[in-house]
């Protein structure tokens, strides 16, 4: 294996590994280091079936459902489908071909996910970059006197307000009633400590956090909109050019990533897991 450093502060590329055959024990544990060390891991040149990326992220953890049963693979429900391509006129997959903007992956749940595997099946030969954000070292450059503002606030993260807000023409983002229910208004802490690293980064979800506990509306929405740009400064971003084959997996506990738009007459398909941190860490504190 091969390891190289990718941006200034998060990202990693391993070459030399095939993700579809059995790891060793010892290869695993160097790429779960390197991964969790280094927030976002790239994996150029794989070739995955559903059953094979199933089978790599079930050596992270357990294998999460996400709550868009709507997207699952109709093969396998531990699959979600992310794409813009449509089969009899309806969406096979979420996101279509739009901005996604700045996210922590289901932290709108209880029990958020811990890391999300991506891989590249479609790409276009424009757009659809996707963006990472390391949100601990953004902590650990705020100015003191933010980082006391924030010290043991808690937010509340909210899918059914996303969904409200950002719905307008996005028959994608629709939950039903049954899937809200598993996916309620969730209150988390601002700042996390990664249950692994024991080190801490903001907790900040662009598109789900809907308020910070405690404070009156428009001061709330203040701090948010006075930690934003830090949380997005140049040097804390790497910024992913996909390529067909590349799988590329993410640390929700430090990180939050956006998606460029790309041209709608182009197919972009990506199929994706994520799994669950250990039981006695599934509640960020
Ligand atoms: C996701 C996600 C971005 C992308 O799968 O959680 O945000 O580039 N994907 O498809
Ligand atoms: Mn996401």
């Amino acid at each position: 294996m091969n390891i190289r450093p990718l941006g200034h502060t998060l990202g990693v590329e391993i070459t030399g590994v095939d993700l579809a055959a059995p790891l060793a024990d010892a290869d695993f544990d160097v790429i779960k280091d390197a991964w969790l060390h280094h927030k976002v891991a790239v994996f150029p040149g794989q070739t995955l079936t559903e059953a094979a990326l199933m089978q790599f992220g079930r050596r992270f953890g357990e294998l999460e459902i996400h709550v868009r049963s709507t997207y699952h693979s109709r093969e396998n429900s531990e699959v979600m489908i992310v794409s813009n391509k449509k089969e009899d006129g309806r969406a096979i997959g979420v996101l279509g071909d739009g901005e996604a903007q700045w996210h922590i992956d289901q932290s709108y749940m209880p029990q958020p996910t811990f890391g999300t595997i991506l891989f590249g099946q479609e790409i276009p030969p424009e757009g659809g970059d996707t963006w990472f954000a390391d949100l601990a070292t953004a902590y650990d450059r705020l100015p003191p006197v933010l980082k006391a503002k924030i010290e043991g606030k808690r937010v509340v993260n909210s899918v059914d307000r996303h969904n409200r807000r950002d719905a307008a023409g996005r028959p994608d983002l629709a939950m039903s009633a049954e899937q809200l229910k598993r996916a309620p208004d969730s209150p988390h802490p601002l700042v996390r400590t990664h249950p692994l690293l024991g080190t801490r980064a903001i907790y900040y979800s662009p598109s789900h956090t809907a308020e910070v506990e405690g404070l009156e509306e428009p001061d709330s929405q203040a701090l948010l909109a006075e930690l934003l740009p830090h949380m997005t400064k140049p040097d804390l971003i790497y910024k992913h050019h996909w390529s067909v084959g590349d799988v590329v997996m993410w640390d929700n506990s430090a990180t939050m990533h956006r998606r460029d738009p790309f041209p709608g007459e182009y197919s972009r398909l990506m199929k994706r897991v994520s799994f669950r941190y250990p039981p006695e860490h599934r509640v960020p504190v």
